[in-house]
């Protein structure tokens, strides 16, 4: 989902989804080693991207091995690290999938757990591909969902988006609210989540389904999503498009927080869905307020017509979150748009 993007591209709206904000807790998941019966091994698709990486450095942290399957590297330093084993190759093709088997063969201690992230993540982008969209998103997730089924892979996360509700007016998104998505990337989530449900439901196999809200944090400069085109027009000076009215709101929820979610779902070997998000929606009107104060730049907004399968509105509650995950998010909003800040900062500073 990356690819050239310019800074004056509309703010996009479409992946971010309310509600209470929870408490910020105690993140259980930092200090571990290892899950609840120790270091693990896991399997983690698209933990070269934004939020594959923080899940990557968090697991291995707390010492569990993972191998990483992607199109892309591995970075650094997990491209040296003897925890981490690699597979490069695209889901969609027979041959990562002949290199895993390969490798579970021979491997006196095969993966437990599954993290699945790889997946075409741009709305916008499932609009253009919608079959390239339903094989990746769909499809492999089959065939990694039959992985672990045949091989007794005993957990199996799913990353999903609260993009699979669609418009549901102003309502509070949670758990319950069925899907009706507006776009092939909502589908295809939407369908990927069935598929785990199934998959838990017939087989000795827990399966997640967390429903990501709009994630922000560093490490995000490839992204399109609406954060770094407002941090790229604050450091270009130019302006950022709004789409319509820019009063719908959106929960952003940080990619550290995400990527706790996904720990505490391998730990407690949860099935079912959670909503992982802020709890704490903003209008996009005044996330570019929040962006002007911590940027302190002027960051003009230009207003354009909303595009078709834009969410008119995203609030979510994240409270049962606690109670099924034992998670809530951390981190601040200010806080975290003021990491995201320095990181861009400091890539314009390098390059
Ligand atoms: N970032 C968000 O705001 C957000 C919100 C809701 C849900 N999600 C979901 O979280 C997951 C991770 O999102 P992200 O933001 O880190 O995305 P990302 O695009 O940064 O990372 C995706 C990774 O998957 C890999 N990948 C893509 N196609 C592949 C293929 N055919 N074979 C192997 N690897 C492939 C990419 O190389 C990349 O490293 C996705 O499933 C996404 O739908 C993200």
């Amino acid at each position: 989902m990356t690819g050239a993007v310019r800074p004056t591209d509309p703010v996009p709206t479409g992946d971010v989804p309310t509600g209470a904000h929870a408490t910020a807790q105690h993140d259980h998941h930092d200090d571990r080693s290892g899950g609840a019966d120790g270091p693990a091994h896991v399997l983690l698709t698209g933990g070269s991207g934004f939020i594959g990486r923080e899940v990557l450095a968090r697991l291995r942290k707390r010492g569990d091995r993972v191998t990483v399957l992607d199109l892309a590297p591995v970075p650094a330093p997990f491209d040296e690290d003897p925890g981490v084993d690699r597979i490069a190759g695209d889901l969609t093709t027979d041959e990562p999938y002949r290199v895993l088997e390969e490798r579970l063969d021979r491997d006196p201690e095969p993966p437990t757990a599954i993290v699945h992230l790889a997946a075409v993540t741009s709305v916008l982008g499932s609009k253009e591909r919608p079959e390239a969209t339903f094989r990746l998103n769909v499809a492999c997730t089959q065939r990694l969902l039959e992985l672990a089924r045949t091989r007794g892979i005993a957990v199996f996360v799913l990353a999903s988006t609260n993009a699979v509700t669609g418009d549901v007016g102003t309502r509070v998104i949670d758990t319950e609210i069925a899907p009706t998505p507006l776009t092939p990337y909502g589908a295809t989530k939407a369908a990927a989540e069935m598929l785990v449900l199934g998959y838990a439901g017939s087989y000795d196999l827990a399966g997640a389904a967390l429903r990501f809200t709009n994630v922000y944090g560093p490490g995000m400069a490839a992204k399109d999503s609406f954060v770094p085109r407002m941090m790229r027009a604050a450091l270009s000076g130019d302006t950022v498009k709004v789409y319509g009215t820019g009063r719908q709101s959106r929960d952003l929820v940080h990619v550290s927080d995400a990527a706790a979610g996904v720990l505490a779902a391998i730990d407690r070997r949860f099935t079912g869905r959670a909503v992982i998000g802020s709890g704490e929606s903003v209008t996009v009107l005044e996330l570019v307020d929040r962006v002007r104060a911590v940027t302190g730049r002027p960051l003009p907004a230009e207003h354009v017509p909303a595009p078709k399968g834009e969410m008119p509105a995203v609030r979510v509650d994240v409270r049962r979150s606690l109670t099924d995950l034992g998670w809530a998010p951390r981190v601040g909003l200010d806080e975290g748009l003021a990491g995201v800040w320095r990181d861009f900062r400091g890539a314009a500073a390098d390059g």
